[in-house]
C-alpha cells in the first residue's frame, strides 16, 4: 500500500535507470536484509519444492536483469523471494548499449529496455561472490547465475563466451541459466538454433565436472511451435536440466529502435509457451516461467501450466516490496 502510495510515485518519478540504481544500492547495504526483515511481516511457509537437488523456500524468484552484479543476494531473501537469478553476466566487462534504454510503460504494465548486458565482467562478479562467501553472507537459498556472450564476439566463437563465463562463476552458483534469448545483443537469438544450441551445451559441459551444476536454457517469447519443438528435442538429447521460459518480446520503442518488452502484455504468451513444452516434454525438464506474472493467479496459472519455478522482474517494480510475500500468500489460500 505504501509502496503504491508513496514510494513508487517517487521512483517512477525518476528516471527508470536512476530509480533502479537508487532501489538497487539500498537493497545492497549491508543493513538491508535486517531492515526488511523487521519491516515486512514473515514469508509464508509451506510453499518448499525441491528441483535439481536443492531447496527452494518457494517457487518465485528474482528473473534476471535486476541484479546483474549479485550485489544484494540477502535483500532478495529477505523480500521472501524462494531463489534468485543474478546476471546476465559476460566474460569480459562491457558497457550498455546508447540511450535510449528503458521505459516504462505504466498504462500497459510493462517495461522496455535495450540494455545490451552492461555487465562488470565474470572475474569481478566471481570476486565478489567468493567474499560474500567467505564473509558467510550466503543467502540461505539457491543462487542462479546467467551468462551471455559479450557484444563483440562472432555467433562462430559465442560457446567459448558462454564456457569461460560459465567456469569463472561456477563455484558459486547453484545452477546456471545460458541465456540465448536477449533482443538487446545482435545475433544472440540465432543461438537458439539447433547447431548452434548443441555446440553452446557441449561447450559449457565440457567445464562442468561432477558433481555437474545444473545447466539451464532461457528462450525467446516468439517462438512457434516448429522451433520449440525444434529446440527440446536438442535439450533432451544433450547436457541441459531445464529450460526458462521467457525473455522479454523484441518490440520496436523510441524512435522505432527494437528492444525487449515484458510484463503484463506477456502474460499469456509466456504461460502458453510453457504449456506447450509441457506437453512436448511430458515432465522430462523441468521448467522455470517468467512473463509477466504480477500476483498469486498468474503465478498459478504458470504453475498449472507445467512450471516447476517462476521468475518475476517487472511485477516486483509495479507492485514493490511485499510483491514475493502477497505471491506467497495467495498460492497458500488458493490451495486450502
Ligand atoms: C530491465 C530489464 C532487464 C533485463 N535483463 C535481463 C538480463 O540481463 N538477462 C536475462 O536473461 N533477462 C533479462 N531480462 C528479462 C527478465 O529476466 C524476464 O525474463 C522478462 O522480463 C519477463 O519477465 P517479467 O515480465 O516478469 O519482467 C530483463 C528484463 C528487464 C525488464
Amino acid at each position: 500500500m505504501l509502496y503504491r502510495t508513496l514510494l513508487r510515485p517517487l521512483l517512477f518519478f525518476l528516471p527508470p535507470e536512476s530509480a533502479h540504481r537508487i532501489a538497487l544500492s539500498l537493497c545492497a547495504h549491508s543493513r538491508a536484509a535486517g531492515f526488511l526483515r523487521l519491516l515486512l511481516p514473515p514469508s509464508p511457509s509451506g510453499l518448499e519444492r525441491i528441483v535439481w537437488g536443492l531447496r527452494f523456500p518457494n517457487p518465485l524468484g528474482l528473473a534476471a536483469g535486476f541484479d546483474k552484479g549479485g550485489v544484494a543476494l540477502g535483500a532478495w531473501e529477505a523480500l521472501g523471494f524462494g531463489f534468485c537469478e543474478i546476471g546476465t553476466v559476460t566474460p569480459l566487462p562491457q558497457q550498455p548499449n546508447p540511450a535510449p534504454r528503458l521505459r516504462r510503460l505504466p498504462r500497459s504494465e510493462a517495461l522496455w529496455n535495450r540494455l545490451g548486458f552492461p555487465s562488470e565482467g565474470a572475474e569481478r562478479v566471481a570476486r565478489r561472490l567468493a567474499r560474500r562467501r567467505a564473509e558467510q553472507k550466503w543467502p540461505n537459498f539457491p543462487v542462479g547465475i546467467n551468462v551471455g556472450k559479450s557484444r563483440q564476439t562472432d555467433l562462430d566463437r559465442a560457446a567459448d563466451d558462454y564456457a569461460r563465463a560459465f567456469s569463472l562463476l561456477r563455484p558459486y552458483g547453484d545452477f546456471f541459466v545460458l541465456n540465448l534469448s536477449s533482443p538487446n545483443t545482435p545475433g544472440l537469438r540465432s543461438l537458439q538454433q539447433e547447431a548452434h544450441l548443441r555446440t553452446v551445451l557441449e561447450a559449457v559441459a565440457q567445464t562442468n565436472p561432477p558433481p555437474p551444476k545444473p545447466i539451464l536454457v532461457k528462450i525467446a517469447p516468439d517462438l512457434g511451435e516448429k522451433e520449440l519443438g525444434r529446440i527440446l528435442e536438442v535439450l533432451l538429447s544433450g547436457p541441459c536440466d531445464g529450460l526458462v521460459a521467457t525473455n522479454t518480446l523484441p518490440t520496436p520503442g523510441p524512435g522505432g529502435v527494437v528492444g525487449g518488452l515484458s510484463g503484463r502484455p506477456l502474460t499469456k504468451r509466456s504461460t502458453e509457451v510453457i504449456r506447450f513444452l509441457a506437453q512436448e516434454s511430458a515432465g522430462r525438464l523441468p521448467l522455470v516461467a517468467a512473463g509477466g506474472i504480477f500476483d498469486a493467479a498468474d503465478a498459478q496459472e504458470k504453475l498449472d501450466a507445467g512450471a516447476v519455478l517462476l521468475e518475476a522482474y517487472t511485477g516486483f517494480v509495479f507492485r514493490g516490496p511485499s510483491f514475493a510475500r502477497d505471491i506467497g500468500h495467495g498460492l497458500l489460500r488458493g490451495r486450502s
